[in-house]
């Protein structure tokens, strides 16, 4: 298909996105603790013995597929090591992770970290971003990446590739300052790096290390691009959990937008992960398909056909046939805290809809003794609500992550972590 005949298709697509609340139908949630044969699931033990796995299985069936297994071999190397970073508050490493399998296939990527210099170990924040390493900080000696450089195809939108007009570009959206000064650690790897965004690029991902080229285009196909990313920061979880200065009980795993469904998918997957934050994730994130509200499963599959199995395709038009909803995604992570936020100009995203799950992953939040969200009353902007464990807020202005948001998910750590250590 030419880039002309993606337009005019997607044109046709586009038009059928609902943005009004009077369209939304009604819908029955599918509670996440409801068994195949109807029956209840009522204590935490019933949660950990069937019922998460049954749900993990639900959505590596029909959205995310498999998320591989660790690579035979793991190492991590210190390539570069700055001890007055950031005008002298931080520690700054960048780490090779180098994954090897016994094949002899192999994959390295970076992870960029900055340490304060105090209190060791410290907590951790861990995402994924978007114009690599280096486009996360002004500092210009951190490497743009160690990878292959991709370009834009005709059709398919993709992220400028890395170079060095990249370099400092979200700068503003990782904060690095507050946070190490706060007495955080705060860890990020490129996405590019473990799947560059393009249905072409399966060959390039680090499903190299496990798949044959036959599998990336087949109907069958059981893994995509956000299970690559999802295995990617639980990679990062292995390094960090490696690192004296990091306190491996507290590794907070966030992201945006696309690498915000990445991070709730991570913390659905793997305990390690103490917190979950999601932050405008939005279609196949935290709003809930039923919706049917903002981006939807025809355009996202249009646009992202490698982020998910094949499969997905079956539920377009038939969202309401979806063995589950985004609010059991969240469910996962519980008794794990989790923060999901939306702006009031990404409506996309589905702001409502990701508040309305974000409410109702409170079912499996209670059975963990935390009240969840109080109401399904959409708190007004700027305002978080929630409790200890789950929180929202809706931040004015557009899709994005601001000074404002970390200001509200460092709040939250802080809060949570204090009361552990009082307990
Ligand atoms: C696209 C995509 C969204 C995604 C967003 C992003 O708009 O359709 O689902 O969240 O990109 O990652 O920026």
């Amino acid at each position: 298909m030419n880039k002309k005949e993606f337009e005019a298709i997607a044109a046709v697509k586009r038009r059928k996105i609902n943005f009004s609340e009077e369209n939304v139908k009604p819908y029955i949630l599918p509670s996440p603790l409801l068994r195949e044969n109807d029956s209840r699931i009522t204590s935490v033990a019933e949660f950990e013995d069937s019922g998460r796995k049954r749900l993990l299985g639900l959505f590596e069936k029909n959205m995310y597929g498999r998320i591989m297994p660790p690579p035979d071999r793991l190492s991590f190397k210190v390539v570069s090591e700055d001890a007055n970073a950031l005008n002298g508050i931080a520690v700054r490493k960048e780490i090779e992770i180098f994954c090897r399998m016994s094949n002899g296939c192999s994959k390295t990527f970076t992870m960029l970290l900055y340490l304060p210099k105090m209190n060791y170990p410290v907590p951790c924040f861990l995402g994924l971003n978007f114009y690599s390493n280096a486009g996360c900080t002004s500092e210009k000696s951190v490497a743009l990446t160690s990878n292959p450089q991709y370009h834009r195809k005709p059709g398919i939108w993709i992220p400028e590739p890395a170079t060095a007009t990249t370099r400092g570009k979200q700068a503003a959206c990782w904060d690095f300052e507050n946070i190490v000064r706060k007495g955080f650690a705060s860890a990020t790897i490129y996405y590019f790096d473990l799947f560059p965004d393009g249905p072409e690029w399966f060959g390039d991902s680090i499903y190299r290390l496990f798949k044959l080229p036959s599998n990336w285009n087949s109907p069958e196909r059981d893994f995509g691009a956000i299970g690559a990313w999802a295995w990617g920061l639980m990679r990062g979880v292995d390094c960090l959990a490696s690192l004296a200065e990091i306190d491996s009980g507290k590794i907070i795993v966030h992201g945006h937008s696309r690498l915000g469904k990445t991070a709730l998918l991570a913390g659905a997957y793997d305990s390690r992960i103490s917190m979950v934050i999601a932050n405008c994730s939005g279609c196949c994130g935290a709003a809930l398909t039923r919706r049917n509200f903002g981006e939807n499963l025809e355009w996202i599959l249009h646009y992202q056909p490698h982020w998910f199995v094949p499969k997905l395709n079956d539920f377009i038009d038939k969202e309401s046939e979806l063995p589950f909803d985004q609010h059991s995604l969240i469910s996962l992570i519980a008794p794990r805290p989790v923060y999901i936020s939306s702006a009031t100009e990404d409506p996309n995203a589905d702001p409502r809809g990701e508040f309305l799950a974000t409410f109702a992953a409170g079912e499996v939040y209670h059975l963990y003794g935390d009240s969840g969200l109080s109401n399904d009353v959409m708190p007004p902007p700027d305002t978080p609500v929630g409790s200890f464990r789950v929180k929202y807020h809706i931040r004015t202005g557009p899709h994005g992550l601001t000074h404002w948001n970390w200001i509200q998910y460092l709040d939250f750590a802080e809060n949570y972590f204090s009361s552990l250590r009082s307990q």
